[in-house]
């Protein structure tokens, strides 16, 4: 873990355009900052999703139907599951999380809130396809993954991770139809720029301490040298790519170094550190097909900022 984040870090500053992966931004702090920015009254998209799965239980149930294995990507705290839980009967829930400590945790809570469903936590990466517990091979399947967090990915990530969830889900899938594995995924919408840019720079400067935490976590991990004071949150739409990015920003030349290594920021450079894609109804349906899987069914909030998408694994290519 040390040595990626080394890794990655030097050379996302080595590049002509700094970048650093955004999942560096999820160090303790950070998931303890984001927690906070999903509270904020200007980040809209955990309201609006909790609100579709508050209120379409009756048809998720209906068109999921009981007796499934949950499959949750990512699974973290786990807070809009027992939402889904309740709703569709299933037979079991498997969390899957790269942070073990949590996971179990999370996974403990969730058990004594449901103390007859059976609950096997995953520690894994979900970016690859991962081995579910074998008494999970022959339960139809149903992936849960929530928040947009897709939207964090640039789509040939997002379309790769789309097919590594649907050969998860497959296993031991025998081919018919009513059996196919399902997907139910988060997607925020394309919206009013300004409403988009001030999801991602709230007045309370949460998203800002959230973005500067990844300096601060170079510096203390990496040895680093960055002066703080001399960067500044930017959440900027990029319209061509449909997405709110989030840079670190130098006020002014500055240098300095990490792991030993020199690096300088002109007045104005950034340091890229996350793309948050919104989608269309065309451009989510795309993604899901380019990702192996058939939208069936798609439900807003009653604001229309947000949707969860119901998929199907498709079992063969459309034609041609
Ligand atoms: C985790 N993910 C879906 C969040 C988003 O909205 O893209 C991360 C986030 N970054 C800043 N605010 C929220």
């Amino acid at each position: 873990m040390a040595e990626a984040f080394r890794a990655d870090v030097l050379e996302g500053l080595g590049q002509v355009k700094k970048a650093v992966p955004a999942r560096w931004l999820y160090d303790d702090a950070g998931s303890a900052l984001f927690e906070e920015i999903t509270r904020l009254p200007e980040y809209y998209a955990t309201r609006a999703e909790t609100e579709v799965l508050e209120n379409r239980g009756g048809e998720f149930a209906r068109l999921i139907g009981a007796g499934r294995a949950v499959v949750e990507f990512g699974s973290g705290s786990s807070v809009k599951t027992p939402l889904l839980l309740r709703a569709i009967d299933p037979a079991a829930y498997v969390p899957l999380d790269i942070a073990g400590d949590f996971l179990r945790e999370a996974a403990a809570e969730l058990q004594a809130k449901f103390p007859a469903l059976p609950v096997y936590p995953v520690e894994a990466d979900f970016m690859r396809q991962v081995d579910l517990p074998g008494a999970i091979h022959p339960m139809r399947k149903l992936g849960f993954f929530p928040g947009s967090t897709i939207g964090n990915m640039v789509p040939r990530t997002a379309a790769d991770l789309l097919r590594e969830m649907k050969e998860t889900l497959q296993e031991g899938w025998g081919g018919n139809a009513e059996d196919a594995p399902l997907l139910l995924i988060g997607m925020d919408l394309v919206k009013d720029p300004v409403v988009l840019e001030a999801a991602y720079d709230d007045a309370a400067g949460v998203t800002a301490r959230f973005n500067l935490n990844l300096a601060t976590r170079i510096n203390r991990e990496l040895g680093g040298d960055i002066p703080l004071d001399d960067l500044t949150h930017r959440a900027i739409w990029n319209d061509a790519f449909a997405r709110i990015e989030m840079h670190l920003q130098a006020t002014r030349d500055i240098d300095f170094t990490v792991a030993g290594n020199r690096f300088t920021m002109r007045a104005g450079e950034t340091i890229h550190t996350e793309n948050s894609h919104k989608f269309t109804r065309r451009s989510a349906n795309l993604l899901l097909l380019a990702g192996g899987w058939t939208p069936q069914a798609r439900w807003l909030d009653s604001e229309e900022r947000f949707s969860v998408i119901l998929a199907r694994g498709s079992e063969f290519r459309n034609a041609p």
